[in-house]
């Protein structure tokens, strides 16, 4: 029987919530994995409450009956656990791959902690092969588009199906391949500049820590 990779990394990230804790619940295959476990352990009687990044996480963590709240309604995070597309060794990201990068940086940069949970083929030594996912506003799309090619990358605006995909915030994604990014940090502050840019999948100095689950079965803590 194969190891599944993200479940690994999912459950030992977990081990980090305790009794109390406001928890930031992540988006995409690997976080679906810490919810089912969070699910797991709140029936047998952790007592947490959670902010949801997506509506897909929080349909997930309603159905395992973990108590949820709005972030409107806390002024902060404990803990946020949530995947990544792309990590390096200083703990940079790429996010974005499953469109909700806006909720996500905004719940994990209001967490005390971030954990980043991924399998093996997310690390890698140079950020920007994967395309870098850009939310930008409907009004000023193909102005926004044009002025994101000027920071030299391809950018693509996301589908679903015939349509435009809409993220959780009725916005676009705009996936900028770029296929190797030198700064992080530089590319950033350039994103931040474009006005119809609302937000980047670039996470610089947010995460705290990475869990890798490996194909060996082992896990690699950064
Ligand atoms: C969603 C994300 C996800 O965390 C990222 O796409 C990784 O997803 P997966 O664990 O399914 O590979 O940023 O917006």
């Amino acid at each position: 029987m194969s190891i599944n990779v993200k479940q690994l990394a999912a459950e030992k990230a977990v081990e980090y919530v305790q009794d109390g804790m406001k928890v930031g619940l992540g988006t995409g295959s690997t976080a679906y994995w810490a919810i089912r476990k969070l699910g797991e352990r709140v029936s047998e009687g952790l007592k947490i409450t959670a902010v949801a990044t997506s509506q897909a996480s929080e349909d997930q963590a309603r159905e395992l009956g973990i108590p949820l709240v709005a972030f409107g309604d806390i002024d902060s995070l404990d803990l946020t656990i949530d995947g990544a597309d792309e990590l390096d060794s200083k703990l940079q990201l790429i996010k974005g791959g499953g469109g909700a990068l806006l909720r996500e940086k905004i719940v994990a940069s209001n967490s005390t902690r971030m954990i980043v949970v991924a399998d093996e083929s997310k690390s890698v030594a140079t950020l920007g092969k994967f395309p870098l996912p850009v939310e930008i506003v409907p009004f000023a799309r193909e102005w926004t588009v044009a002025e994101l090619a000027t920071l030299g990358c391809e950018p693509v605006l996301r589908k679903n199906g015939d349509e435009l995909y809409k993220t959780d915030n009725g916005n676009y994604i705009a996936d900028c391949h770029f296929v190797a990014i030198d700064s992080a940090s530089d590319l950033a502050l350039k994103l931040q500049g474009i006005p119809g840019v609302v937000e980047h999948g670039l996470f610089i100095g947010i995460a705290d820590l990475a869990i890798i689950g490996k194909n060996d079965g082992s896990i690699e803590i950064i």
